[in-house]
């Protein structure tokens, strides 16, 4: 760390550049505008200050042109502002399909995250430099928010349903990480760091695995010890629909709706398979709620996943 004065965390990610550009217009323009209200007020109290006992003031009937100007230029210039800044919404909100994967689920009161490789971690996260990474976030308690000021990114983790976070980091470094939704006794304690690495040494770092199995090996076990495989085992006659092929792909419903199966809807079939049947299908799957935990969810996910991508 250097002893320099930082106002703002160091930028380390694609975007961080872009959320401080528009961070400083919009400070730019705040001071611009306020000073320049402050300096009328003066000009015009002194300006048109009375001057006698029986000073009367011109009435003036209005400006058109003048009221067309201040109503139209301070449009024009929130228009740039919200076009900019939904823009940017929209990139910070949507992964790059090629994005490095990483499972990520907050608990009171740590981050428990595991690569793809398998490789566990606790409270710290390595992701190498110049490859977009999309977190998959999951809950198994209350609220946390996942915090990474040097990438200006930051998401709520709510229960009952997946987060998902993008990022690409730029520098190699440790960067802090913070839960930033109050969660209970500990929440200040619910800290880690993010340790950026460069391509090469990532997979070095990834090599030293400690032997655990990749979440779509563990999902896979999981799909046959819960048993999901008597009914979904891809044979001419299942009781369930087959789940190769299925990641991505809309699915029809029962009741008409077609929904495209993303990593919310298996999660949502998962515990609550009545809700959304598949057409040509009985809705005879029993819930699985309190059998499976966010972690074993994810696993399942995972291997679902990865006998289902169709496209890309
Ligand atoms: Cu988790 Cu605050």
């Amino acid at each position: 760390m250097d002893k320099d004065f930082h106002i703002f965390p160091e930028q380390a990610s694609t975007l961080a550049g872009q959320v401080d550009m528009l961070y400083y217009v919009l400070t730019g323009l705040c001071i611009f505008f306020g000073m320049l209200i402050f300096f009328l007020i003066y000009v015009f109290a002194v300006r048109y200050r009375r001057r006698s006992e029986d000073d009367v003031p011109r009435q003036i009937p209005g400006l058109l042109k003048l009221e067309i100007a201040w109503s139209i230029i301070p449009l024009g210039m929130s228009m740039v502002v919200f076009f900019w800044g939904a823009k940017l919404y929209f990139e910070m909100y949507t992964p790059p399909d090629d994005a490095l994967e990483i499972y990520v689920v907050g608990k009171q009161w740590m981050w428990h995250i595991q690569q793809p490789s398998g490789r566990r971690e606790i409270n710290e996260l390595h992701v190498p430099t110049g490859r977009p990474v999309k977190l998959l976030m999951a809950t198994e308690d209350v609220i946390h928010s996942f915090y990474v000021p040097a990438f200006r990114v930051k998401k709520d983790v709510v229960p009952g349903r997946y987060s998902t976070m993008w990022f690409e980091a730029t520098k190699p470094g440790t960067y802090h990480l913070f839960c930033a939704e109050y969660c209970g006794t500990k929440h200040s304690q619910m800290i880690g760091s993010v340790v950026v690495m460069e391509p090469v040494q990532y997979q070095r770092w990834l090599s030293g695995n400690t032997g655990d199995e990749t979440p779509v090996a563990a999902g896979e076990k999981k799909f046959q010890q819960l048993g999901c495989i008597t009914c979904h085992g891809d044979k001419p006659g299942s009781r369930g629909p087959t789940l190769k092929g299925l990641f991505g792909a809309p699915v029809q419903l029962q009741n008409g709706d077609i929904v495209n199966v993303n990593e919310d809807y298996i999660r949502e079939s998962i515990l609550n398979p009545g809700r959304k049947v598949t057409a040509g299908y009985s809705p005879i799957m029993p819930t699985y709620q309190g059998q499976v935990n966010e972690a074993t969810l994810l696993q399942i996910t995972a291997y679902i996943k990865s006998i289902g991508t169709t496209q890309k």
